[in-house]
């Protein structure tokens, strides 16, 4: 099938794809400084898939490690998958410089390596912040864009560096994956997402407060101008995203240069919604207060995933009742994470 570098393979949604493409027959090598991620989730896909993958634990900007993963792979890679990275916005704004360095010093060194050996595909974890705070939803891949922080700033400087590089070289092909809100996890409970400290993402939240680690939920705002007054957003299984990324590894065999594509269901869903999926998934209240807004957030967004469903043939197959129920099982069976 293809050997894949995966960065960042050993976090959140790495592990789920990992999984997916080792299904596939893939051979898997991950670069993983493991700054955001534990060796035990990738333990975990090897047992789930009964395949195994080969780890190197190093940061993506060391360029002579690196270098090495490529000139002593046992079969040529032949894409490479990018989702090393820092993501916490929050934390973006007070690190700019962490949040700079760290994601776009390991795409370019990242990329000068892959040109070095004639590596010519890459698939970029992006995200749905680059469309800021979109004049309308659902959103297309063709709306402006814009950002608001620096965790989103570096999304967007990448997709322009990367749509650089194509520019002048077109043999080089890149997919821009745009993720709207990745949440759920692998039906089995084994992998799932592992956040350090307090989480600042809903769904995480809502399975601490319902494990019983944090009191109660804050609802960021309830005077919104949304059907119920809180924050809608397009939530989507990390299974049907990591399955997004298996298409995108496929169509890009076909040289198609640089392609854009959203992944999200098409579907928005407020926060009370949330909260009441996941009431059922686990058949506990879900303690709650309403909150004032929080700085940075927008009322609504998601995806119009048409162009992924006829370019790439993907669409998203599970609903917010089993993202919940799955990401309450990952919970129930590892309350304290990996
Ligand atoms: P994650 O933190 O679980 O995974 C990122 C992985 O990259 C971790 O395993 C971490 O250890 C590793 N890493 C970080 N910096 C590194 C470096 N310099 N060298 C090597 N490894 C490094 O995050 P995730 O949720 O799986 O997100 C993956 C990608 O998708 C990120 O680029 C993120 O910005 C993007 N994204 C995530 C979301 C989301 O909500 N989770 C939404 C949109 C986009
Ligand atoms: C956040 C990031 C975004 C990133 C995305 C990844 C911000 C401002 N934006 O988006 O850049 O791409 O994660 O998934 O951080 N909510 C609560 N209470 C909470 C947590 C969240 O009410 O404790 C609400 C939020 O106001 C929002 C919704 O839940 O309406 C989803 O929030 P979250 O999971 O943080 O995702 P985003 O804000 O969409």
């Amino acid at each position: 099938m293809g050997h894949i570098l995966v960065t960042g393979g050993a976090g959140y949604i790495g592990s789920h794809t990992c999984l997916e493409l080792l299904e596939q027959g893939y051979e898997i090598t991950v670069v993983d400084n493991l700054s955001n991620a534990k060796r035990e989730s990738l333990r975990r896909v090897e047992r789930l898939t009964g395949r195994h993958l080969k780890l190197v634990v190093h940061d993506v900007r060391d360029r002579q490690a690196l270098d090495a993963v490529f000139a002593r792979a046992s079969t040529p890679i032949e894409a490479v998958i990018h989702f090393a990275g820092l993501k916490a916005v929050g934390e973006s704004v007070e690190k700019p410089l962490l949040y700079y360095h760290t994601n776009i010093v390991s795409t370019l060194v990242l990329v000068e390596v892959m040109l070095d050996h004639g590596v010519n595909r890459l698939i970029f974890s992006s995200s749905c912040t680059v469309y800021g705070d979109p004049a309308s939803v659902p959103v297309t891949e063709d709306f402006p864009c814009s950002c608001t922080n620096p965790y989103g700033c570096t999304k967007l400087t990448i997709e322009q560096i990367l749509k650089d590089v194509n520019r002048a070289r077109p043999d080089f092909n890149v997919a821009l994956l745009r993720y709207f809100n990745p949440v759920g996890a692998h039906p089995s409970g084994d992998i799932g997402e592992d956040p350090n400290g307090i989480p600042n993402n809903l769904a995480p939240y809502i399975t601490q407060v319902l494990i019983g680690k944090l009191a109660e939920l804050q609802v960021h705002g309830n005077d919104y101008p949304t059907p119920d007054g809180t924050g809608v957003r397009d939530y989507i299984h990390v299974v049907d995203l990591a399955r997004g990324h298996v298409k995108a590894v496929e169509k890009l065999k076909e040289n198609p240069g640089i392609v854009i594509y959203n992944l999200g269901t098409g579907r928005g869903y407020s926060v009370l919604e949330m909260i009441r999926s996941f009431e059922r998934a686990s058949g506990k209240p879900v303690p709650f207060a309403i909150g004032p807004r929080r700085s940075g957030d927008v009322a609504a967004n998601f995806a119009d995933p048409a162009k992924a469903g006829l370019e790439l043939g993907w669409q998203a197959e599970f609903d917010l009742d089993q993202m919940c129920r799955d990401s309450w099982n990952w919970q129930l069976k590892n309350p304290d994470g990996y």
